[in-house]
Protein backbone atom coordinates (compact mmCIF):
# COMPACT_ATOMS: atom_id res chain seq x y z
CA UNK A 1 0.00 0.00 0.00
CA UNK A 2 1.62 3.61 -1.21
CA UNK A 3 1.17 6.07 1.53
CA UNK A 4 0.28 9.89 0.54
CA UNK A 5 2.53 12.39 0.27
CA UNK A 6 2.05 15.16 2.69
CA UNK A 7 0.92 17.58 0.52
CA UNK A 8 -1.84 14.43 -0.45
CA UNK A 9 -2.36 13.48 2.94
CA UNK A 10 -3.47 17.12 3.97
CA UNK A 11 -5.27 17.55 0.73
CA UNK A 12 -7.29 14.12 1.60
CA UNK A 13 -7.96 15.14 4.90
CA UNK A 14 -9.40 18.53 4.27
CA UNK A 15 -11.53 16.76 1.91
CA UNK A 16 -12.81 14.27 4.49
CA UNK A 17 -12.79 16.70 7.45
CA UNK A 18 -10.41 15.06 9.51
CA UNK A 19 -7.10 16.34 11.40
CA UNK A 20 -4.04 15.05 9.38
CA UNK A 21 -2.97 13.59 12.49
CA UNK A 22 -5.98 11.69 12.90
CA UNK A 23 -5.58 10.91 9.44
CA UNK A 24 -2.26 9.22 9.52
CA UNK A 25 -3.54 8.02 12.96
CA UNK A 26 -5.73 5.60 11.22
CA UNK A 27 -3.97 5.21 8.19
CA UNK A 28 -1.23 3.44 10.33
CA UNK A 29 -3.49 1.53 12.26
CA UNK A 30 -4.96 -0.24 8.92
CA UNK A 31 -1.17 -1.22 8.13
CA UNK A 32 -0.68 -2.71 11.18
CA UNK A 33 -4.25 -4.55 11.16
CA UNK A 34 -3.53 -6.13 7.59
CA UNK A 35 0.05 -7.09 8.69
CA UNK A 36 -2.00 -8.92 11.97
CA UNK A 37 -4.66 -10.57 9.76
CA UNK A 38 -2.22 -11.57 7.12
CA UNK A 39 -0.53 -13.45 10.67
CA UNK A 40 -3.44 -14.86 11.94
CA UNK A 41 -4.48 -16.16 8.19
CA UNK A 42 -0.68 -17.79 8.25
CA UNK A 43 -0.80 -19.63 11.59
CA UNK A 44 -4.38 -21.10 11.03
CA UNK A 45 -3.29 -22.27 7.80
CA UNK A 46 -5.90 -20.19 6.22
CA UNK A 47 -6.70 -21.41 2.10
CA UNK A 48 -4.53 -18.49 1.26
CA UNK A 49 -1.62 -19.45 3.42
CA UNK A 50 -2.03 -23.15 1.97
CA UNK A 51 -2.23 -21.79 -1.63
CA UNK A 52 1.41 -20.16 -1.15
CA UNK A 53 4.41 -21.46 -2.05
CA UNK A 54 6.26 -23.30 -0.17
CA UNK A 55 9.53 -21.44 0.82
CA UNK A 56 12.41 -23.60 -0.27
CA UNK A 57 16.59 -23.33 -0.13
CA UNK A 58 17.14 -20.28 -0.55
CA UNK A 59 19.01 -19.76 -4.50
CA UNK A 60 22.32 -19.32 -4.09
CA UNK A 61 23.59 -15.73 -4.45
CA UNK A 62 26.61 -15.23 -7.00
CA UNK A 63 28.75 -12.06 -6.94
CA UNK A 64 32.34 -11.25 -8.25
CA UNK A 65 34.39 -13.51 -10.32
CA UNK A 66 33.83 -17.37 -9.89
CA UNK A 67 35.16 -19.93 -11.68
CA UNK A 68 32.97 -22.07 -13.47
CA UNK A 69 33.67 -25.18 -15.73
CA UNK A 70 32.02 -24.65 -19.50
CA UNK A 71 31.71 -27.74 -22.58
CA UNK A 72 32.78 -25.82 -25.12
CA UNK A 73 33.50 -27.71 -28.49
CA UNK A 74 33.68 -31.23 -26.37
CA UNK A 75 36.00 -29.80 -23.79
CA UNK A 76 35.86 -29.10 -20.00
CA UNK A 77 37.10 -25.30 -20.10
CA UNK A 78 37.39 -23.42 -17.20
CA UNK A 79 36.88 -19.93 -17.08
CA UNK A 80 36.42 -17.25 -14.74
CA UNK A 81 32.97 -14.95 -14.95
CA UNK A 82 30.88 -12.50 -13.26
CA UNK A 83 27.42 -13.13 -12.63
CA UNK A 84 26.91 -10.64 -15.82
CA UNK A 85 29.50 -12.00 -18.20
CA UNK A 86 27.52 -12.78 -21.51
CA UNK A 87 28.91 -15.88 -22.78
CA UNK A 88 30.08 -14.15 -26.11
CA UNK A 89 32.69 -12.33 -23.74
CA UNK A 90 33.56 -15.37 -21.92
CA UNK A 91 34.37 -17.06 -24.74
CA UNK A 92 36.23 -14.07 -26.70
CA UNK A 93 37.70 -12.20 -23.60
CA UNK A 94 38.02 -14.45 -20.73
CA UNK A 95 38.84 -17.66 -21.87
CA UNK A 96 42.73 -18.71 -22.27
CA UNK A 97 43.38 -19.28 -25.39
CA UNK A 98 40.26 -17.48 -26.38
CA UNK A 99 37.72 -18.39 -28.82
CA UNK A 100 37.20 -15.65 -30.96
CA UNK A 101 34.73 -17.13 -33.57
CA UNK A 102 31.94 -15.83 -32.46
CA UNK A 103 31.89 -12.19 -33.37
CA UNK A 104 30.86 -9.49 -31.09
CA UNK A 105 28.69 -6.88 -33.34
CA UNK A 106 25.40 -5.85 -31.94
CA UNK A 107 25.49 -6.96 -28.46
CA UNK A 108 21.40 -6.90 -28.42
CA UNK A 109 20.73 -10.46 -29.38
CA UNK A 110 19.58 -8.58 -33.72
CA UNK A 111 22.80 -9.88 -35.96
CA UNK A 112 23.71 -13.61 -35.46
CA UNK A 113 27.42 -12.86 -35.82
CA UNK A 114 28.00 -14.23 -32.24
CA UNK A 115 26.08 -17.43 -32.82
CA UNK A 116 26.87 -20.50 -31.54
CA UNK A 117 25.31 -24.09 -31.11
CA UNK A 118 23.46 -24.65 -27.96
CA UNK A 119 23.13 -28.45 -27.57
CA UNK A 120 22.83 -28.45 -31.23
CA UNK A 121 20.80 -25.19 -31.70
CA UNK A 122 21.57 -21.79 -32.77
CA UNK A 123 21.90 -19.40 -30.07
CA UNK A 124 23.07 -15.81 -29.48
CA UNK A 125 26.03 -15.97 -27.28
CA UNK A 126 25.28 -12.40 -26.83
CA UNK A 127 21.96 -12.65 -25.14
CA UNK A 128 23.25 -15.36 -22.95
CA UNK A 129 24.60 -15.59 -18.93
CA UNK A 130 28.26 -17.64 -19.37
CA UNK A 131 27.05 -18.73 -15.83
CA UNK A 132 23.33 -20.17 -16.74
CA UNK A 133 25.97 -22.53 -19.85
CA UNK A 134 26.87 -25.25 -16.86
CA UNK A 135 26.38 -28.21 -18.27
CA UNK A 136 25.25 -27.09 -22.03
CA UNK A 137 26.73 -28.51 -24.84
CA UNK A 138 28.60 -25.29 -26.46
CA UNK A 139 30.49 -25.60 -29.94
CA UNK A 140 31.36 -22.72 -31.69
CA UNK A 141 32.60 -22.05 -35.18
CA UNK A 142 36.18 -23.30 -34.19
CA UNK A 143 34.62 -26.66 -33.09
CA UNK A 144 33.55 -27.53 -36.61
CA UNK A 145 36.82 -28.28 -38.19
CA UNK A 146 40.07 -27.58 -38.16
CA UNK A 147 42.22 -25.67 -41.19
CA UNK A 148 43.93 -28.97 -42.05
CA UNK A 149 40.30 -30.44 -42.39
CA UNK A 150 37.42 -27.97 -42.98
CA UNK A 151 33.68 -29.23 -42.10
CA UNK A 152 31.23 -29.64 -44.87
CA UNK A 153 29.64 -26.09 -44.52
CA UNK A 154 33.23 -24.57 -43.78
CA UNK A 155 34.52 -25.35 -46.82
CA UNK A 156 31.28 -24.50 -49.04
CA UNK A 157 31.77 -21.20 -47.83
CA UNK A 158 35.17 -21.05 -49.06
CA UNK A 159 34.40 -22.76 -52.29
CA UNK A 160 31.45 -20.59 -52.94
CA UNK A 161 32.80 -17.34 -52.23
CA UNK A 162 30.38 -16.67 -49.26
CA UNK A 163 32.04 -13.57 -47.51
CA UNK A 164 33.12 -10.17 -48.05
CA UNK A 165 34.51 -8.58 -44.82
CA UNK A 166 33.85 -12.05 -42.88
CA UNK A 167 32.19 -10.91 -39.86
CA UNK A 168 28.96 -12.08 -40.54
CA UNK A 169 30.85 -15.47 -41.84
CA UNK A 170 31.42 -17.55 -38.36
CA UNK A 171 27.83 -16.95 -37.40
CA UNK A 172 26.17 -17.82 -40.59
CA UNK A 173 28.43 -20.94 -40.56
CA UNK A 174 27.28 -21.85 -37.40
CA UNK A 175 23.86 -21.38 -38.07
CA UNK A 176 23.76 -23.34 -41.45
CA UNK A 177 25.42 -26.25 -39.57
CA UNK A 178 22.70 -26.62 -37.07
CA UNK A 179 20.25 -26.21 -39.65
CA UNK A 180 21.56 -29.15 -42.01
CA UNK A 181 22.84 -31.55 -39.23
CA UNK A 182 19.32 -31.19 -38.27
CA UNK A 183 17.85 -31.71 -41.70
CA UNK A 184 20.32 -32.36 -44.22
CA UNK A 185 17.64 -32.28 -46.80
CA UNK A 186 16.64 -28.53 -46.21
CA UNK A 187 15.38 -27.05 -48.83
CA UNK A 188 16.56 -23.51 -50.08
CA UNK A 189 13.33 -22.06 -48.17
CA UNK A 190 14.02 -24.02 -44.72
CA UNK A 191 17.96 -22.84 -45.11
CA UNK A 192 16.66 -19.14 -45.51
CA UNK A 193 14.17 -19.59 -42.61
CA UNK A 194 16.49 -21.39 -40.57
CA UNK A 195 19.15 -18.42 -40.99
CA UNK A 196 16.58 -15.57 -40.94
CA UNK A 197 18.32 -14.71 -37.31
CA UNK A 198 21.68 -13.83 -38.92
CA UNK A 199 22.37 -10.52 -40.86
CA UNK A 200 24.90 -9.95 -43.83
CA UNK A 201 25.73 -6.07 -44.14
CA UNK A 202 27.71 -7.08 -47.38
CA UNK A 203 25.02 -8.70 -49.27
CA UNK A 204 26.55 -11.75 -49.96
CA UNK A 205 23.35 -13.72 -48.89
CA UNK A 206 23.07 -15.43 -52.82
CA UNK A 207 26.77 -17.16 -52.25
CA UNK A 208 25.48 -17.88 -48.75
CA UNK A 209 22.57 -19.81 -49.71
CA UNK A 210 24.16 -21.24 -52.71
CA UNK A 211 27.63 -22.28 -50.18
CA UNK A 212 24.57 -24.16 -47.67
CA UNK A 213 23.23 -25.60 -50.64
CA UNK A 214 26.40 -27.10 -51.65
CA UNK A 215 27.27 -28.07 -48.29
CA UNK A 216 23.93 -30.02 -47.97
CA UNK A 217 24.49 -32.21 -50.92
CA UNK A 218 28.29 -33.17 -49.35
CA UNK A 219 26.64 -33.99 -46.02
CA UNK A 220 23.85 -36.13 -47.22
CA UNK A 221 26.75 -37.80 -49.41
CA UNK A 222 28.55 -38.44 -46.14
CA UNK A 223 25.72 -39.47 -44.20
S1 LIG B 1 26.36 -9.71 -31.53
FE1 LIG B 1 24.95 -11.19 -30.81
S2 LIG B 1 23.30 -11.03 -32.16
FE2 LIG B 1 24.63 -9.45 -32.80
S1 LIG C 1 30.46 -10.60 -45.26
FE1 LIG C 1 30.47 -8.62 -44.34
S2 LIG C 1 28.77 -8.66 -43.03
FE2 LIG C 1 28.61 -10.50 -44.12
Amino acid sequence: MSMPSGDESKRVASVVGVSRRNFLRNVGAAAVAAELLDAAGTARGSSQAMDAPVAGPSPEVVSGATSISLTINGQARSVSVEPRTTLVSALRDRLEPALTGPKLVCDAGTCGACTVLLDGRAAYACSLLAIDMVGRSITTVEGLGTPDKLSPVQAAFCEKDAMMCGFCTSGFVTTVTGVLTKNPNATPEQIREGCKGNFCRCGTFPHIFEAALAAGAEMRKES
